[in-house]
């Protein structure tokens, strides 16, 4: 088992539009001068100081590699293993469920059909609460239990709850979750009870829930659990750094991420410009953001306004994980797209739920909200802002089984129906595969299996 050391990582607060650095951060994690978003950074790995023998390149990568062997919760976790790049919480109030270690797996039937050579995904739907939550919520949990609050709150579409929930159980603290009350999916709400939540579905949607929230925070001892935590985006950082790990520190041409409230996109691109900064990689891969059509405002935000402002809207997609109609995170989320020279793309319902079919039939399958990265890549492509030759990582966000009522409605051929996308849709048909409901009888079976084969 391996011991090795290395210093405590020196962090600090940064508000990111005035530069405050506040020695802590308020319950609302919002800075006291300007209101904006607070952001950690590492003083010591600015570019140009001394180098630090704690953070030298090859010294890190084996050191991490070894962690992947050892007996210990910490080294385990996908997270924790990567513990030099996260600000210091101490080991005894560390919650984890050993997330993250999530694969990536390669996409033939996808790159066919998008044109490309290398396409893969990293599916951070195997997380322990089958979303990509889990990696923020381990860190910022623990922060919660350093700070020792007692309750614990989020706002959210279904995948932040499911995993505050089950982190704030695992840690002895008690969840309280803001939903809106329907568009979410039963898989993520059943979660949140199990793990015990106080769970309140309001009659708003999730944007009315975080302005509730936001209000509970001022007047409650209740430690805030959404992306705009600080330590939520650093925890969302490692999925990265373990992506680069499982690429041998080989950049990808291309990382494509779903965009909502806007906290993975800045998670992603802040620790890519941070290995950039460390040396960890020597070149930064493009990530580009893709909202759904319906749920567009940091698409028009870059697209209409040059970033400029963004412009708050009632969301509505069947992608219920990210209606989202004024994303928290956008100032974040500019800076990265801007900083790696990515781009930001809007799909169609129909377009996202082609794309998840397809996923699917690689034999992977995601949560709808995750498929608008495929949907967006063939965008990219028809664009040639990626050409055929580029490698390219879909960041898959959430497991099929989250909302399984979207793809049984899509392969039934209800999903669209009476809906503006019904004649669209037609074009979804060679993708269905709904049930067919047959006597007990061989025979039955032997002529569907038959027909199936004719068909194929
Ligand atoms: N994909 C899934 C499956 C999600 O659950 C979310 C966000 C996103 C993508 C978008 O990520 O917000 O960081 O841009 N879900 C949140 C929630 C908002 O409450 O579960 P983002």
């Amino acid at each position: 088992m391996l011991t090795t050391q290395t210093a405590e990582t020196v962090s600090r607060l940064r508000c990111i539009n005035c530069g405050d650095m506040p020695h802590s951060a308020g319950r609302d994690f919002r800075c006291t001068t300007c209101g904006d978003l607070l952001e950690f950074f590492f003083p010591d790995w600015i570019s140009g100081a001394p180098a630090d023998p704690s953070t030298d390149p090859s010294t890190l990568k084996s050191l991490w590699l070894k962690r992947r062997a050892s007996r210990e919760a910490l080294d385990q976790s996908g997270v924790w293993r990567f513990r030099e790049l996260l600000p210091h919480i101490p080991a005894e109030d560390a919650i984890t469920l050993r997330e993250g270690n999530t694969p990536l797996y390669d996409m033939p039937r996808c790159a066919r059909s998008v044109g490309v050579e290398h396409l893969l995904a990293k599916h951070q739907g195997m997380n322990p609460t089958a979303s990509f939550k889990d990696t923020g919520m381990t860190f910022a949990a623990s922060s919660a239990h350093q700070g020792g609050f007692r309750w614990v709150a989020c706002a959210s579409t279904g995948n932040t709850s499911a995993s505050m929930a089950a982190y704030a159980a695992r840690g002895n603290m008690h969840s309280l979750v803001l939903i809106p009350d329907g568009k979410i999916s039963w898989g993520k709400l059943s979660q949140s009870l199990d793990y015990g939540a106080l769970t309140c579905q309001l009659r708003t949607d999730f944007d009315g829930c975080v302005g509730i929230l936001n209000e509970l925070v001022r007047q409650k001892p209740v430690y805030l659990l959404n992306s705009v935590n600080p330590y939520r985006i650093e925890g969302q950082k490692t999925a990265a750094i373990e992506l680069m790990e499982q690429l041998a520190w080989e950049p990808p041409d291309h990382i494509i991420v779903p965009g909502g409230n806007l906290g993975n996109s800045s998670a992603i691109g802040k620790a890519l410009l941070e290995m950039r900064d460390l040396k960890l990689i020597s070149r930064l891969p493009k990530l580009s953001i893709i909202q759904a059509h319906g749920a567009n405002p940091f698409y028009r935000s870059v697209r209409e306004f040059g970033g400029k402002k963004i412009e708050p809207m009632t969301a509505d997609t069947l992608a219920t994980a990210i209606r989202i109609g004024n994303p928290a995170s956008w100032k974040k989320a500019l800076r990265v797209l801007q900083a790696t020279g990515g781009e930001v793309e809007e799909v169609s319902e129909v377009e996202m739920a082609i794309a998840k079919a397809e996923i699917g039939a690689d034999g992977i399958g995601c949560e709808p909200a995750s498929a608008v990265t495929l949907a967006g890549l063939k965008k990219l492509r028809r664009k040639g802002f990626v050409k055929s030759g580029d490698s390219v990582v879909l960041i898959l966000t959430g497991h099929l089984l989250k909302d399984p009522d979207f793809t049984i409605k899509f392969h039934r051929g209800d999903l669209f129906a009476g809906t503006s996308g019904e004649s669209e849709a037609a074009a979804a048909k060679y993708l269905q595969r709904a049930p067919i409901i047959l006597d007990a009888d061989l025979a039955a079976v032997i002529a569907a299996l038959e027909a199936a084969e004719r068909g194929s």
